[in-house]
């Protein structure tokens, strides 16, 4: 059997080795401790557990969803975005969910590119951002984040050709996987640079409510003229531990979302409702408190994961967001694969490489603050012990 050229075109699993290597450890018995995951260990909010099963027990949602999503779930979202991020949206024309951000990102590149269009990628990034493009028969180019910018890309270094075959632009704050925020200033040069060059911004903002130090992630929707340009894709899996749920939206330019959901009434049948439903409780000033708390359980983790990484000569900054500890890999190592290995042959703990996010992302490693406390403190210690 032959997989498509298009398949074929996805380049291979960097992560692949190290990956071969955790199983023969675990096989032969070694108690390995991963840190490689960003899928929160805590479970979803009772509130929203027990929304969904009132919900479920409710034969009204069992049939097909609507693609434009109920009306109480597209308030709920309306009503969040205005409390959170002081954006106003039209639950009529600019909100869509999406069964997850991975299908919305994956299903926007679909909708807009054309064979041989470019769609300008976060580098490193969350590997959608290039795999999307290349099923989709466009092409994705790669834009280093600069860590001297913090971790933004240089806009002004995109070539003007590339700019102009450019449809989509792929944009993560807070970031997967540097943790970074979004600098000031920053999403105004986006939207000038998206005008200039006839480009649709698709924001990623996976992370938003998640973050520390007093810092409240902006949505990018709430920059002046974003909406004429772009759309933000808005997802609780991680703010909200229900990343099996598959429950994000899409939202901002009405005339970019009447695309994506002719895409997508070609390709799924909507959110099931009662997980609209999920969402409405996940939603509502009810779940800020659930959030608070997980937010203060990553900050504790953050710290002692950063504690532990200083210990050993690294120089760390802790994030203001995110679930995501960025770190240059120290000296002595070839590249971030190599690092990654010794760290797991010397204390059997898995980190993530990051070059597997991108090429830029070469010479720095990921650790995620997903794992439960037990374990990540005997993970921390063994990281010591590296000294
Ligand atoms: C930046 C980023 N975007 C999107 C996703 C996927 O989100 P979802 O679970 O909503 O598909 C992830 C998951 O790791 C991510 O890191």
């Amino acid at each position: 059997m032959k997989a498509s050229r298009r398949l074929e075109r996805i380049p291979p699993y960097a992560f692949a080795a190290l990956e071969q290597k955790i199983s023969a450890k675990r096989k032969a018995g070694v108690d390995v401790i991963s840190l490689g995951i960003g899928d929160p260990d805590r479970p979803t909010p009772p509130l929203i557990v027990e929304a969904m099963q009132e919900a479920v027990s409710e034969p009204e949602t069992h049939r097909y969803p609507s693609n434009r999503g109920r009306e109480d779930f597209r308030g709920a979202v309306r009503d969040f975005y205005e409390r959170r991020f002081d954006v106003t949206l039209d639950p009529n024309s600019e909100i869509i969910p999406a069964i997850g951000a991975k299908e919305a990102i994956f299903n926007l590149n679909l909708a807009f590119l054309d064979p041989g269009d470019y769609a300008l990628a976060a580098d490193p990034g969350y590997p959608v951002y290039t795999g999307g493009p290349w099923l989709a028969g466009g092409e994705p180019v790669l834009m280093a984040l600069d860590p001297e910018l913090g971790f933004t890309p240089d806009l002004g270094a995109i070539e003007e050709d590339v700019a102009r075959r450019a449809k989509l632009m792929f944009l993560n704050y807070p970031n997967n996987p540097t943790g970074a925020i979004v600098p000031d200033g920053f999403f105004e040069r986006v939207i000038d640079f998206a005008r200039a060059y006839d480009i649709v911004v698709v924001h990623d903002n996976a992370y938003s409510e998640i973050s520390y130090d007093g810092y409240r992630p902006p949505s990018f929707l709430a920059t002046p003229g974003a909406t004429d340009v772009g759309i933000e894709v808005f997802s609780l899996s991680k703010g909200y531990n229900m990343t099996g749920w598959r429950c994000a939206v899409v939202v901002g330019n009405a005339e970019a979302l009447e695309i994506y959901w002719r895409l997508k009434t070609n390709v799924d049948s909507g959110m099931f409702e009662a997980v609209q439903l999920a969402a409405v409780a996940a939603l509502s000033p009810d779940a800020d408190a659930e959030v608070a708390s997980m937010n203060e359980l990553y900050r504790r983790r953050r710290d002692l994961v950063c504690d532990a990484l200083r210990e050993i000569g690294v120089d760390v900054h802790p994030p203001h967001g995110t679930i995501y500890v960025w770190a240059p890999v120290p000296a002595g190592f070839a590249s971030s694969v190599q690092y990654c290995e010794h760290v797991l042959e010397q204390a059997a703990v898995v980190i993530s490489p990051g070059v597997i996010y991108g090429p830029a992302g070469e010479g720095w490693f990921r650790i995620s603050l997903t794992t439960p406390d037990d374990r990540l403190l005997e993970a921390v210690k063994r990281l010591g012990s590296l000294a």
